[in-house]
């Protein structure tokens, strides 16, 4: 398979070097072909992304001029994450992985985080092959097969750090994940210096759930009704209702979860209902990714158009951000 791209992207070399011959000399084309957004791409897909500071290196202002100017509405999130990434990438000899759970409704920004964390530590960003994403309903359908999945699970997570110490797993949807599943991969997440000589300290474990998004939301209304700014909510109004919702919610994923009982989780990342004004920003921000001039009225009335809760207030974007992207080109 491998042998047939090699042949393909020498012939591909010799074809655009022919073209680019015509107009320049050798020494240019070689230099071109290395800055053509096509000639890396196939260059990777050929001779492979490889697990070393080449490809792998974290950039912490990056991480926080991204947080800074395209997440918007999560002060509380944007700190843990920058000083829990940043502390983590930064110690030369972690004695574990680093385990976030992130928690929040819809449209809020936890995948978008875990996106802007991929982009500023590997080169490759999303695309790269040492990140892993598992989706609850997509991988691990079927209770009746929970024993398969737990066994594949943990050779995936092996094999991958194995291959990489540096890998990043993802797990989306972990409020509809069968309660249990994931405490096949508590070995990993453990203090040990290596098992069976594999040492999994580098690597990255990110949950996602919605679980505890009630909770959350309740915490931000009560500061609104009060009539207090949503950014004097600090990590401490938040976290320890989290985690044990999150442990006594049978739908969290995490339910009775050793991984919480044995404190496995270094951070429950609480991700804050969006209102109005973050859905602009959200909006704007859409209209210049797509390339067109950001528009005020254009992003108004699309927010306008979104549901908000509770039903009386009309505060919390249901939906979060979510589902901006599409009713953008309705609206223009
Ligand atoms: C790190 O990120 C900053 C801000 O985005 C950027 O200016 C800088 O070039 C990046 N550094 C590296 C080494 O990529
Ligand atoms: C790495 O994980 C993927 C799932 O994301 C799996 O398909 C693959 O087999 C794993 N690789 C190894 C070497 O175990």
């Amino acid at each position: 398979m491998r042998a047939t791209y090699k042949t393909f992207f020498v012939f591909y070399v010799l074809i655009s070097n022919v073209f680019v011959n015509a107009f320049e000399p050798i020494s240019t084309t070689f230099v071109g072909l290395g800055f053509t957004a096509v000639g890396r791409k196939m260059y990777n897909y050929v001779y492979g992304e490889s697990c070393d500071s080449k490809w792998i290196t974290f950039n912490s202002t990056g991480l926080e001029v991204a947080l800074d100017q395209k997440l918007f509405g999560q002060h509380v999130a944007s700190r843990v994450i920058q000083k829990a990434v940043t502390g983590f990438m930064n110690n030369k000899k972690p004695k574990k992985p680093l385990v976030l759970s992130l928690h929040g409704w819809t449209g809020t920004g936890k995948n978008f985080i875990s996106q802007l964390i991929a982009e500023n530590l590997y080169k490759e960003g999303m695309a790269s092959s040492f990140i892993h994403q598992f989706v609850s309903t997509a991988h691990f359908p079927h209770l009746s097969q929970i024993e398969d999945y737990k066994s594949e699970l943990q050779q995936w997570v092996k094999g991958n750090v194995t291959n990489c110490p540096r890998s990043m797993f993802i797990f989306d949807e972990m409020d509809k994940m069968h309660p249990g599943l994931i405490d096949c991969i508590k070995p990993y997440l453990e203090y040990y210096e290596n098992l069976d000589g594999v040492t999994y300290r580098q690597a990255i474990f990110i949950f996602l759930s919605n679980a505890g998004g009630e909770k959350i939301t309740q915490v931000a209304l009560d500061f609104w009704k009060a009539g207090r700014d949503r950014e004097e909510i600090k990590l401490h109004d938040l976290e320890p209702a989290l985690s044990l919702s999150v442990f006594n919610n049978k739908n969290s994923g995490l339910w009775h979860s050793s991984l919480i009982d044995k404190n496995l989780v270094d951070f429950f990342v609480p991700f804050l209902p969006l209102e109005y004004r973050h859905i602009l920003l959200c909006g704007m921000a859409e209209m210049s990714a797509k390339g067109l001039e950001p528009n005020q009225d254009v992003v108004d009335q699309m927010a306008r158009d979104l549901v908000y809760s509770p039903k009386s207030e009309k505060i919390f974007s249901v939906k979060g951000c979510k589902t901006i992207n599409g009713r953008l080109d309705y609206f223009t």
